[in-house]
């Protein structure tokens, strides 16, 4: 007996920032199985199109079309088509491509699309009797021999169009490379997180606690070595000195304009940099800080910049990540492999819209030697799909956020939840620590 859809529904919800997104529900004979969509603010030029429908609601912002393609469009033609749930996933996400017809899915929607897979995904999960991660494993052709459970990067210190301080650049990571399993480094990250907010309380007071979008602080500073300072602080203040390391994402796409870096654009005061002038100063940051990775270095199309240095960052072993610059988008990633610009793809599901496509972007990354960063949204949900993505393509690395707020921790903690899973059922598994930038290609190799 095949397990077909019976049904397939779709509601407007609030997202982490209290924007609309697509809530989608799928039911089969195994039950019902949900997923939301995430949203991002610092969105690349090349990611799929997310439908929003204008107008005075919400400023603007509502899903009611993309709910209502769910409901009237995809709904009724997949439960016209009876797939079996137990074949995969691949011949739906196809499907819906295939009726969407546009390069971006602008016509149904990413949103709408994307909702749709996930949920998909968790139900062909259930009809396998296999848990999500394992069933992307499957899904996927070089899935790794054994499991690696990620290391989390912890975005700790919020800052570009997440915060409201003038930092420019968006995100600063702790990583805790130096732990024996993902509980260990989740208890680190969280003792790091506490020491930063007392150091910060010292330094500015409480007023300066809140915190930006994914959960990190957003102390009113602006450089980014003093954003450094005060996270080497607090690493030497949790006595983890030496076992933790750094991961940065300027988003500089946001701040680039007219051929310049404006390091200023959150203040009246603008401060413009060449783009070498922008090299010299990663080149110092990477130099003083132990930074091990780093994000969208320059804007998605300024490729002269990206090519020059990745020959620097391949000299000071730092992973060299394209978001915006490769959007999850299997075309970008073989101008960038042409280019020779980066040699790490951030993997986003809703940049691409469906989970095939995303396994498939993961699956020519691999190949071209390169590795996979695994990322949630800046506005999120307390989906946890994004855990169970990074377990089963085994890339060793993931961002989800601070250890902090309910819809980051979601990730976190399905994450341990997993550890621990594993752990009883007596399967190996290993926390991927040191090698979480190959870890999927060492795994391969034994
Ligand atoms: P976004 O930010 O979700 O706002 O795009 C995340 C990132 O740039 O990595
Ligand atoms: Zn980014």
């Amino acid at each position: 007996m095949p397990t077909i859809l019976t049904s397939v529904r779709a509601f407007q919800r609030l997202d982490s920032r209290g924007k609309p997104t697509v809530q989608v529900e799928v039911e089969t004979k195994d039950g019902k199985f949900r997923a939301i969509v995430p949203s991002g603010a610092s969105k690349g030029d090349y990611e799929a199109i997310e439908l929003r429908d204008g107008g005075e609601a919400y400023g603007g912002a509502g899903v009611r079309q993309a709910v209502q393609n769910v409901r009237e469009v995809i709904g009724p033609a997949l439960l016209d088509r009876r797939y079996d749930l137990e074949i995969g996933l691949k011949e739906i996400d196809s499907f819906m491509i295939a009726l969407d017809g546009s390069p971006d899915k602008s016509d149904l929607g990413a949103n709408a699309i994307l909702g749709v897979s996930m949920a998909c995904a968790r139900a062909c999960a259930a009809a396998k009797k296999i848990p999500l991660y394992d069933f992307l494993a499957g899904e996927l052709q070089s899935s790794p021999h054994r499991y690696i459970v990620p290391v989390p990067f912890f975005n700790v210190l919020n800052g570009g169009v997440h915060s409201g301080n003038t930092m420019t650049f968006q995100e600063f990571m702790i990583a805790p490379t130096g732990a024996a399993s993902i509980a260990q480094g989740i208890q680190w990250a969280s003792e790091v997180y506490q020491a930063l907010k007392s150091i910060i309380i010292k330094e500015f007071g409480k007023v300066a606690t809140g915190i930006g979008d994914e959960g990190g602080f957003a102390p009113p500073i602006t450089q980014p070595s003093e954003a450094l300072d005060l996270i080497m602080a607090a690493v030497k203040a949790a006595g983890h000195e030496g076992k933790i390391k750094i991961g940065i994402d300027p988003a500089s796409s946001e701040f680039f304009d007219d051929g310049y870096y404006d390091l200023g654009f959150k203040s009246d005061k603008p401060k413009k940099l060449t783009s070498t002038e922008l090299a010299d100063l990663y080149r110092a940051l990477v130099d003083k800080y132990p930074v091990v990775l780093l994000e969208d270095p320059f804007a998605q199309d300024d490729w002269e910049s990206w090519k020059y240095f990745h020959v620097v960052s391949k000299l000071h072993n730092v992973e060299l990540v394209g978001d915006d610059l490769l959007a999850t988008n299997i075309m970008r990633i073989e101008k960038a492999a042409e280019a020779d610009a980066c040699d790490s793809l951030l993997l986003k599901v809703n940049q691409i819209g469906t989970v095939s496509e995303a396994l498939a972007a993961t699956e020519r990354a691999y190949e071209l030697g390169w590795s996979v960063f695994v990322s949630h949204r800046s506005g999120e949900t307390t989906d946890d799909f994004i855990a169970d993505l990074a377990v089963g393509i085994g890339c060793g690395h993931l961002k989800a956020g601070a250890p902090c707020r309910g819809e980051r921790v979601a990730k976190y903690n399905r994450l341990m939840d997993i550890e621990e899973e594993l752990q009883a059922k007596k399967i190996g598994s290993s926390y991927a620590g040191k090698s979480f930038r190959y870890a999927h290609s060492q795994a391969k190799s034994e």
